[in-house]
This record gives structure tokens, C-alpha cells and sequence, in this order.
């Protein structure tokens, strides 16, 4: 029986959604912080992140048990980054998923706090979450060490920062665009397989090569996504504003759309290349690689 990509990611999400509604309970959020915490959380994106977590267990173990603390942390750190990501000092966008972006909302200092809170929380969840499932604190070391380094200065947070620079450049060259995303995007992304993967038990050497598959689907992924803002096929996240040239350099300005779609399928064959040695079938792992490379919004 062939694999359902849509109907596989639904039923993922819907477990993240879940789980995050029970971590944060954010329903009658009552100051203006929480709110705007609740804000950006629910309904949230596409989940890719905590998605990608659930599915590396899987492919190691056959089950995703046990590994949902360190998902929905990943998307709380997601969560923060988006929410500074659109910051009038950053990106300065005013919409997100087709709404007006935290900041709009709620002002630029509580969008900073949501973000500060999120970042931190994500933390918290993990240590109290998984010590409460009696997990070694060796293992849970283990996650918090990944997913911290991938998330600040030596991963997407020096990401951010060489984009802002990316803009004072005249011409950016594609190896820094590609190390920009390499570290903006890729490195969380590959947290997530990562941590999905050793909280599963996975052995050094299927870590190394998920660690290969994760970088290559995450620049894939953020090749696409400029891809998107340019052709206008993008969700609703900037309105109007997706049709005009993009005001940022990226590796589609520089290299324009046909060259990037080679670039992502290209990235695409390598990271399914490196999941040959695994035998579980089917691969969730591959199929999310086809349809992250395929997708339209
Ligand atoms: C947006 O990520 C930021 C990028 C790295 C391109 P997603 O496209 O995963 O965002 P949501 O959470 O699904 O909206
Ligand atoms: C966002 O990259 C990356 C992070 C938030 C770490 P972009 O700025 O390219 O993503 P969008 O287009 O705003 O979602
Ligand atoms: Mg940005
Ligand atoms: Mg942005």
C-alpha cells in the first residue's frame, strides 16, 4: 500500500496540536503575555519541526512514545523565532500565516517578551517533562545539549545575524547564502531528526546520517520557501506583498527560480540517498523529504 504524505502529516500535527494544548495551557490566558504567547502558538503552522521529530523516532523504533517533549519544545523555539523573525528591527513583517504578525498585535516589547518566554519555557518542558516520564538525566542532557546549540549562537540565532549582514551586502555569494541557511534554518531542522532519533536509541552511525539527510531537506526547504515567495504560490503569510521582488537577498534572487527548483530537488535525491541504510518501510522520513520538495504553499 502506497504512503499517504497528507494524511500521515494530518494525524502528526493533530498529535502536536494536542500535546501542545496540554503543555501550554493557554485557553483563558489571562495577561497580556500569555495572550500573545496563545497568539502565535494556536493554530500555529505546518509543525514541520516537532513533525520531522516524531518521525525520525519512528523510523528507529516503530513509535514516537516518549519523544513529544522534546517536539513541542522544538516548536516553542520555532514559535520564538518567527515571532522575532517578523520584528520591525528584523524582518519587519506585519503579517504571519495570513494575519497580522505578534508585534502587530500585541506591540513590539510583549512580542520580545513572548519570544524570550517561549525560548525559555521550551527548556522547562523538556527537564520537567521528561524527568517526570523517568528518563535519564544523561538522556535528557543529551536532547537539551542538541537542541541549544542548534538554536543559538553557533546555529539559527548566527543564522539570523548573518542575514541581517546578507542585506548590507551588495552581492551576497551563494556559499554565504547557502551557510545562512545552513545555519537559520537546516540547524534546527536537524535538531529535530536528531533528537527524535536518539530519544528512540539510535546508534552513532544512523545518527550521522540523519544528521547528512537534515541539513540537506533543511536548506532544500528554505530554497523553497524563497521559491514560494517569489512565484506567489506562498500560504497567505505576507498578503499581497509575495507577488512584488523580493526585498531581501536570497538564494532565488541570486540565482533565479529554475536554477533553485534544480537546487532543491538536487538536495532533495542526496538527503534520500543518505536514508538508503535504514530498512523500516515505508521511510517517513523520505516521504516528508518528496513532499517538502514538492510542495506548493
Ligand atoms: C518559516 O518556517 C520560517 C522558515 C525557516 C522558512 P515554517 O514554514 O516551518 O513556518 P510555519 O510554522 O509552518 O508557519
Ligand atoms: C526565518 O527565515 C528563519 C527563522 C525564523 C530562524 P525567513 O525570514 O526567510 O522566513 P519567513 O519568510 O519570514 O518565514
Ligand atoms: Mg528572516
Ligand atoms: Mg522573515
Amino acid at each position: 500500500m502506497s504512503f499517504d504524505t497528507r494524511d500521515y502529516l494530518y494525524r502528526r500535527k493533530e498529535i502536536i496540536d494536542r500535546s501542545l494544548r496540554e503543555y501550554l495551557p493557554l485557553d483563558k490566558a489571562e495577561t497580556k503575555l500569555h495572550q500573545s504567547i496563545a497568539y502565535s502558538i494556536n493554530p500555529g503552522g505546518k509543525r514541520l519541526r516537532p513533525i520531522l521529530c516524531l518521525a525520525a523516532a519512528e523510523l528507529i523504533c516503530g513509535s514516537h512514545k516518549n519523544v513529544l517533549p522534546a517536539a513541542c519544545a522544538i516548536e516553542m523555539i520555532h514559535t520564538y523565532s518567527i515571532i522575532h523573525d517578523d520584528l520591525p528591527s528584523m524582518d519587519d513583517d506585519d503579517t504571519r500565516r495570513g494575519n497580522p504578525s505578534n508585534h502587530k498585535v500585541f506591540g513590539e516589547a510583549v512580542a520580545t517578551l513572548a519570544g524570550d518566554a517561549l525560548l525559555t519555557d521550551a527548556f522547562s518542558l523538556i527537564t520537567e517533562r521528561f524527568l517526570e516520564q523517568g528518563m535519564s538525566s544523561e538522556l535528557v542532557l543529551r536532547v537539551i545539549s542538541i537542541i541549544s546549540e542548534a538554536a543559538g549562537s553557533k546555529g539559527m540565532v548566527l543564522g539570523q545575524a548573518f542575514d541581517l549582514e546578507m542585506d548590507g551586502d551588495e552581492h551576497p555569494s551563494v556559499s554565504e547564502t547557502l551557510n545562512t541557511y545552513m545555519m537559520k534554518t537546516a540547524k534546527m531542522i536537524t535538531a529535530s531528526v536528531l533528537s527524535g532519533a536518539i530519544l528512540a536509541g539510535a546508534e552513532e552511525k544512523e545518527l550521522q546520517k540523519l544528521e547528512s539527510y537534515s541539513e540537506k531537506i533543511g536548506v532544500a526547504f528554505q530554497i523553497k520557501d524563497d521559491i514560494l515567495d517569489v512565484t506567489g504560490n506562498h500560504d497567505t503569510t505576507r498578503g499581497p506583498e509575495v507577488k512584488t521582488e523580493p526585498k531581501k537577498h536570497t538564494y532565488v534572487s541570486i540565482m533565479g527560480v529554475q536554477e533553485s527548483n534544480a537546487k532543491v530537488s538536487e538536495f532533495t535525491n542526496q538527503a534520500i540517498g543518505e536514508l538508503e541504510s535504514f530498512q523500516r518501510t515505508p521511510n517517513p522520513l523520505r516521504e516528508i523529504a518528496i513532499w517538502l520538495s514538492e510542495r506548493e504553499e
